[in-house]
Formats: structure tokens, C-alpha cells, sequence
């Protein structure tokens, strides 16, 4: 099965092309990654590539409560001791780089964070904090050209010290609403400056972001996650995204990877074979996979590689049992999000 065999993503050789998909959860008390995180991570080495859960890659961009940073020594540090245990059990392992921009609660922020967007237009609904449980989400600032300047720069530094804590490379999480997706959309980016207005301006800051990434560590070491026609988060559908994702798309040639996830809105495929012509390079597909899905997927050629989320949870040995079959576990939703090994590091393998 085309699935089991392995790909070139850059200087990377990936054993198989099942990838663990970014997966938030909450087990960094003080955004410091831990020795739980390192067991949980180092128990899914065997995945094609492993994709860290969203990382944080300035104070500002911590919109939940317990996900981890990428911008202080400590931080560093720790996420070494990780990167480490994976590559001693043989894997491969991306830090997925999560501004939430205004998805965020100050209560989720240390003193002195900022809560940023493009403009200031609050999300509907509510974020959880640990204090004071749900809470409206913060009205955002919108941002200067000098917190523009800042915040690629934030990124930048994320990706060399990703680097420096021994990751094989970085995923920007452009998808789910978050602050790259937040330039993008109309709804949220309402600049009347080079950076809002026609599809070619909204796309522009995570360009530049991609850029200025793949010039500070190689492009063959960044991936972008995107997730059109998605609503995820407060982002409305509205009539342009062929055109946007399109346009940027094309301005991301030469990166390591395009990381789609799927949704069940009818323009998603027909776009995602369009981007396929365009692009050229790797493209992995995530949303809802089993392995038969997957495994045509692939065969197909509809796509190089595909990310699973939900079975990685309850089956760190996912890769095993796809290829023998075997039943998987099901995930306990009630854990995802909460502090501690229960419903995180338990799942036994075969
Ligand atoms: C507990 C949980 C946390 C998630 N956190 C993130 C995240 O930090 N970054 C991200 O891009 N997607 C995140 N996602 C979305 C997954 O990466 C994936 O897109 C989704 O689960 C659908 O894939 P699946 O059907 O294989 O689970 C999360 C999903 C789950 C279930």
C-alpha cells in the first residue's frame, strides 16, 4: 500500500505518509512543555511526521489555557528533551507554529500580552479560562504596521528557535480562525491598507510570513496549514475563497508542504484539485480519514501525504495497526483538553 511507503518531504525521509495532525491539549501548565508531553509525543514516534499541537510563538498569540511557547529559553529547552525522545525512538517532528489572534481570553495570557488582529472585530462565542471558566472572547487591537513588523518577526524567531529546540521543521497554522486566517477573511480583516481590501492584500501578511520563515530555516522545513470553505471560529463563508486560496497558494510555491483540512462544504474538492495544479508540491489532506480513505487518497495521487487527528489519541501506534488491521481504540473527548496523563498518555499500544 502506497501509504506504508515512504516520501522526500525536503531532506526528510518519512517512513510512511500517515502524519499525526496538530492536536491542542492543554497539558502545558505555564505554556512550558513537561516530561508528560515528552511520553505522549515519544509514544507516536511512528508516525511519518508527527505535528506538535498548536505552539505559540509569542505571549500575545497564547489564546488558550496550558498550550505551550516557542519564544523563551525554558521553552526552548524543554521542547528539546522532546525533540529528542522522539528522534530515540526513530520519528520525525514539525512544532506547528498557533498565533490565536483574537481567539484568546486575557485570562489565558500572561501580564502584558496583547490580544491582536487585523481589526478590531470580536469573535462571537465564548474561550474557556481555568479561572473563571467560559468567558466572551477579548475585543481585539488592531494592529499597527509596527505590531505587523513584530509579529512576522515573532514568527521568524519561532521558526530558528524550533531550530534550536531540534525540530525538524514548522508548520504555520494559517486554518481554524486564527490570526493568519484572520488577515485572510473579510469578515475579520477590514484594513483599508496594503494588507486588507482585494484577495492579493489579505494574503499578503501570511506570504510574507512564509518568506521570511523559509528564508530564516529553508523552505524545505516550512509547512502551512489552511482550511477554506471552513467556519471554524466565527470566520462566515463569503464568495471569494477560490480566489483567495488560489492567489495564495501561488505565492507559497517552493514550501515543504500545503496542509489542507477538509470540511463538507461542495466548493472544498473541486478547490482542492485546483490548488493540487497549482501548488505542485507536496500536499497532505487532513478531516475525517480512515485508512481506506486514506490509502485512495494517496494511491490516487490526490495527495502525497494524509494527517489523522482523533485516532492519534487513542492509538499512539496508529501506523502498526493500520497495517495489521487491527481494530483502533476510540479517543474520550472529556480528556482532550484536560491537565494530567489521564486520557493522554494511557492509551496502550497493541
Ligand atoms: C483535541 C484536538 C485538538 C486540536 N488542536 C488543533 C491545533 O492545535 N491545531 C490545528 O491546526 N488543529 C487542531 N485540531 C484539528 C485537527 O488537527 C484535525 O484537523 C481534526 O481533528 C480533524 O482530523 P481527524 O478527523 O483526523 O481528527 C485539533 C483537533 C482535536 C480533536
Amino acid at each position: 500500500m502506497k501509504l506504508f511507503s515512504s516520501f522526500q518531504l525536503g531532506s526528510l525521509q518519512l517512513p510512511n505518509r500517515v502524519v499525526m495532525a496538530p492536536m491542542t491539549r492543554s497539558r502545558a501548565i505555564g505554556a512550558l512543555p513537561n516530561d508528560l508531553m515528552r511520553t505522549y509525543y515519544a509514544q507516536r514516534a511512528s508516525a511519518g511526521l508527527v505535528i506538535t499541537e498548536g505552539v505559540a510563538p509569542s505571549p500575545n498569540g497564547l489564546g488558550y489555557a496550558r498550550i505551550p511557547g516557542l519564544y523563551a529559553r525554558t521553552q526552548i529547552e524543554r521542547w528539546r528533551e522532546i525533540t529528542d525522545a522522539v528522534h530515540a525512538e526513530g520519528g520525525r517532528i514539525f512544532a506547528q507554529l498557533m498565533h490565536t489572534g483574537r481567539i484568546t481570553h486575557p485570562l489565558n495570557q500572561p501580564d502584558g500580552a496583547r490580544v491582536l488582529a487585523p481589526s478590531a472585530v470580536r469573535a462571537a462565542g465564548t474561550m474557556y479560562t481555568d479561572q473563571q471558566g467560559p468567558q466572551p472572547h477579548a475585543e481585539p487591537e488592531e494592529m499597527t504596521e509596527d505590531d505587523l513588523r513584530a509579529t512576522r518577526d515573532e514568527f521568524v524567531q519561532a521558526a530558528r528557535n524550533a531550530v534550536l529546540a531540534g525540530f525538524d521543521g514548522v508548520e504555520l497554522h494559517a486554518a481554524n480562525g486564527y490570526l493568519l486566517e484572520q488577515f485572510l477573511h473579510p469578515h475579520t480583516n477590514r484594513r483599508t491598507d496594503a494588507y486588507g481590501g482585494r484577495v492579493e492584500h489579505r494574503a499578503r501578511f501570511i506570504a510574507e510570513v512564509a518568506e521570511a520563515s523559509a528564508s530564516a530555516i529553508g523552505a524545505e522545513r516550512v509547512g502551512i496549514r489552511l482550511s477554506p470553505y471552513s467556519t471554524y471560529n466565527d470566520m462566515p463563508l463569503h464568495d471569494e475563497v477560490d480566489a483567495l486560496y488560489t492567489t495564495l497558494v501561488a505565492s507559497l510555491r517552493g514550501l515543504a508542504y500545503v496542509h489542507l483540512v477538509a470540511n463538507a462544504h461542495p466548493g472544498f474538492g473541486p478547490l482542492v484539485r485546483r490548488l493540487r495544479d497549482e501548488y505542485r508540491g507536496p500536499l497532505m489532506l487532513n478531516g475525517g480519514y480512515d485508512l481506506a480513505r486514506a490509502s485512495a487518497d494517496v494511491e490516487a495521487g490526490r495527495a502525497e501525504l494524509i494527517s489523522f487527528g482523533r485516532p492519534f489519541i487513542a492509538n499512539p501506534d496508529l501506523v502498526t495497526r493500520f497495517e495489521r488491521g487491527a481494530e483502533l481504540a476510540s479517543p474520550r473527548p472529556e480528556l482532550f483538553y484536560t491537565p494530567g496523563p489521564e486520557g493522554y498518555v494511557d492509551y496502550p499500544a497493541l
